[in-house]
């Protein structure tokens, strides 16, 4: 494995906020694209707005072909997963509707719900366990009536715990009922297929499990299905129209792409097809372990969630998680992330709400070793 990590002092293992370092190409990608294909992609007839209009499709077709969409026009980029989550949620949905959630949402889902909610829509939450896992069983006693979507965080960002959306989307689909997978953290880390899932919106961010930069994200929208455009604006298609093109995915899909971004990300979903989500998912879960043997060996840590994911959280008695996180940046050199993680109903969940946890993700370029100094700094933490 290849990597241009620049800063050496620096353990980084916030890789559910964002993945760092990127694979080496997608550095050389966002370069070479940005000096080679910088005009705007679909917006002329000149050679240089094609060239970036195919570095455009390539990536379109990336994102297709990882998730198994068929027709790679049924993919529109955002910026992020929560613009994919807010186009899906805000375009689809109308005063009166119903909605099954769980109560594992990030903040990405739970926020636009809730403004949703005020709105006139109705949304009812499953209650996971005290590992954050929903039962298929749980689904079907909650889709009774049936609402219009069922919408699941597919791995949480707070313990990696993962719902079974296998079993899920293709319940869904026989009664009628939309699904939708936000795949923040799922996206690139576990196998996803839209047609065996069932799943009619997937939303996924590009700069975390895809390893791709940040600013970018994508909306998968099932054929047949039509959402209202949360942006109104130039497509570089249709231009004497007032109204906005009904063609996918430029009814979704106003204003200028980013080029180099999106290249770059198809350049690290490239480097997760070589490498192979299995491996990297292997990588991460390996080291996931050995710290959750190690911290095992503290008395005064609790852990939560799952004990076979790759996300670690945990809490120290009598710490506060704010301080053990400053404490491994400051003394350390250790980036983890701390606090409720965008997620306090999860945190509500697990028991560890109001002052949530340490979490610690690690990513396919870490190493044992940098795990080991991180039992270390904890140990010494723990025994002060
Ligand atoms: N949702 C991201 C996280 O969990 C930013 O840190």
């Amino acid at each position: 494995m290849t990597s241009s990590h620049t800063d050496e002092t620096v353990i980084y293992l916030d890789n559910s906020a964002t993945s760092f370092p990127k694979p080496e190409a997608v550095y050389q990608t966002l370069d070479h694209i940005s000096r080679t294909c910088a005009a705007n992609p679909g917006r002329g007839s000149h050679k240089l707005a094609h060239q970036a209009a195919i570095q455009v499709l390539q990536a379109r077709m990336a994102v297709a072909s990882l998730f198994a969409v068929e027709d790679c026009s049924r993919i529109i980029f955002t910026t992020n997963a929560t613009q994919a989550i807010n186009q899906a949620l805000f375009g689809l949905l109308q005063p009166g509707d119903r909605v099954v959630t769980s109560s594992m949402e990030h903040n990405a889902v739970a926020r636009p719900l809730h403004a949703l909610q005020e709105q006139g829509v109705i949304v009812d939450k499953i209650q996971a366990d005290a590992c954050g896992r929903i039962t298929l069983q749980q689904v079907i006693d909650a889709c009774t009536p049936a609402p219009r979507l069922v919408v699941i965080n597919h791995c949480s960002n707070v313990t990696g715990t993962t719902q079974p959306i296998q079993e899920i989307g293709p319940w869904c689909r026989r009664q009628g009922i939309l699904f939708m997978v936000d795949a923040a953290q799922s996206a690139g880390a576990y196998p996803i297929d839209v047609q065996s899932m069932a799943i009619d919106l997937l939303a996924a961010p590009g700069h975390k499990s895809l390893l791709g930069p940040p600013g970018t994200g994508f909306l998968y929208v099932a054929p047949g299905l039509s959402l209202r455009p949360l942006m109104y604006g130039g497509t570089g298609t249709l231009s004497t129209h007032l109204e906005q093109p009904e063609q996918m995915p430029e009814h979704l899909e106003s204003g200028t792409l980013n080029t180099p971004a999106l290249a770059a990300l198809a350049a690290g979903i490239q480097f997760v097809v070589n490498e192979g989500i299995g491996t990297i998912h292997h990588h991460e879960l390996m080291l996931a372990q050995r710290l959750r043997q190690g911290l095992r060996q503290l008395d005064k840590v609790t852990l939560y969630g799952p004990d076979n994911t790759t996300v670690v959280s945990f809490t120290v008695e009598g710490l506060d998680p704010a301080e053990i996180g400053f404490n491994l940046d400051c003394e350390h050199g250790i980036a983890v992330r701390v606090g409720l993680h965008c997620a306090p109903d999860a945190h509500r969940t697990l028991g560890s709400f109001p002052q949530g946890t340490v979490r610690v993700s690690p990513g396919y370029f870490n190493t044992e070793q940098e795990i080991d100094q991180l039992i270390h700094a904890m140990t010494v933490m723990c025994s002060a």
